[in-house]
């Protein structure tokens, strides 16, 4: 069902979003002494792959309106970094980047792509291309947790066209084995206990089944709050992020002026019992990666500074949905 839905020629179902980059890096041959180039605003997840396998993680800025990097942004990375085995390109909010032009710099750098698709599942691009489909990269990932369109409690997915990627990732999710004849089996490398249960799965194929009901839902939900912010008090006080060319929004998020002004949002939002969230803040700033060679982006933290996720899942109710844009009003006019 996975290869229908996104093109792709095999799919490996695992146990989340984390275990299907990790395989992805490990299956890729990435290790110690290569390193991967990662936006700087995504979840951590997308960086902490590389770690696992011993890489070096590097970032790159990304659009302060979209928050996705270009093809720009990761050669500007590349040109900074030594032995760049690996670029991790991040639909972002649902929105597939020019996944194309990635590839290409890819390519001149001899680097893999990994497309971290774990918003995007039902995407396109303006071409129709599909966000996994791996018309344009090496492997793509997916994760069915549960905020996202497909849950399956938890779970993920490896996407790629290449059966030797597909086979070593199936092996490395179940221990590095392999069955021979009758009762034998073989552990050829170090794998890990990677799988995703039946019960997930049975979860995920039943949800897999209404994801166009779910995408068709978000989409008219960003359409009523687009339509709602297109006038006074919010057109002028606030700034939509989203692209809506193919994405099947994932999230929602708003710009406020600065940081400030998103905290008291933040703030008034809560004490509404509205669940407001801030997809993300810079990877790099975390302690962890306190080490890293880039300290600050401009677009990664222009972005973070004023960004804001509204509540945007198929089951919100039209009245729910202008409850959360009367709270805004009200905020706006305070
Ligand atoms: C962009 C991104 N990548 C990777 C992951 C990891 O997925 P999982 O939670 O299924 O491990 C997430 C999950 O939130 C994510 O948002």
């Amino acid at each position: 069902m996975l290869c229908e839905v996104t093109g792709a020629r095999y799919a490996v179902a695992v146990s989340s979003g984390t275990a299907a980059l990790h395989l992805s890096c490990l299956g890729l041959g990435l290790g110690i002494g290569d390193r991967g180039i990662v936006p700087g605003i995504t979840f951590a997840a997308t960086a902490n792959c590389l770690r696992y396998v011993g890489a070096d993680v590097e970032f790159c800025d990304v659009d302060e309106c979209t928050g996705l990097a270009s093809p720009q942004s990761f050669q500007t990375a590349i040109e900074a970094s030594d032995s760049v085995k690996a670029l991790l390109p991040v639909s972002y909010s649902g929105a597939m980047p020019d996944l194309e032009g990635i590839a290409k710099v890819a390519s001149n750098a001899g680097a893999f792509v990994i497309e971290d698709a774990a918003h995007s599942i039902g995407a396109t691009n303006e071409a129709g291309v599909r966000s996994g489909s791996c018309e344009w990269s090496d492997a793509a990932i997916l994760s069915f947790h549960p905020v996202k369109h497909v849950c399956a409690g938890e779970g993920g997915a490896i996407l790629t066209n290449d059966e030797t990627l597909a086979r070593r990732v199936r092996r490395l999710r179940t221990h590095g084995i392999e069955p021979r004849e009758d009762w034998l089996y073989d552990q050829a490398e170090l794998g890990y206990h990677y799988r995703m249960t039946d019960l997930q799965a049975a979860l995920g194929v039943s949800q897999l089944a209404r994801l166009p009901e779910f995408v068709a839902r978000r989409r008219e939900l960003v359409f009523r709050y687009r339509q709602a912010f297109s006038e006074a008090p919010f057109a002028s006080r606030i700034r939509i992020a989203n692209t809506d060319l193919g994405s099947s929004h994932h999230l929602f998020v708003v710009h406020f002026s600065g940081e400030a002004e998103r905290k008291a949002a933040y703030e008034f939002f809560h004490k509404k019992n509205v669940r407001v969230q801030v997809h993300y803040m810079p990877v790099y700033r975390h302690s962890y990666y306190a080490n890293s060679s880039v300290k600050s982006l401009s677009g990664v933290e222009s972005f973070y500074s004023g960004c804001l996720s509204l509540p945007l899942y198929p089951s919100l109710e039209d009245e729910e949905q202008t409850y959360v844009i009367e709270c805004l009003r009200a905020f706006l006019n305070r």
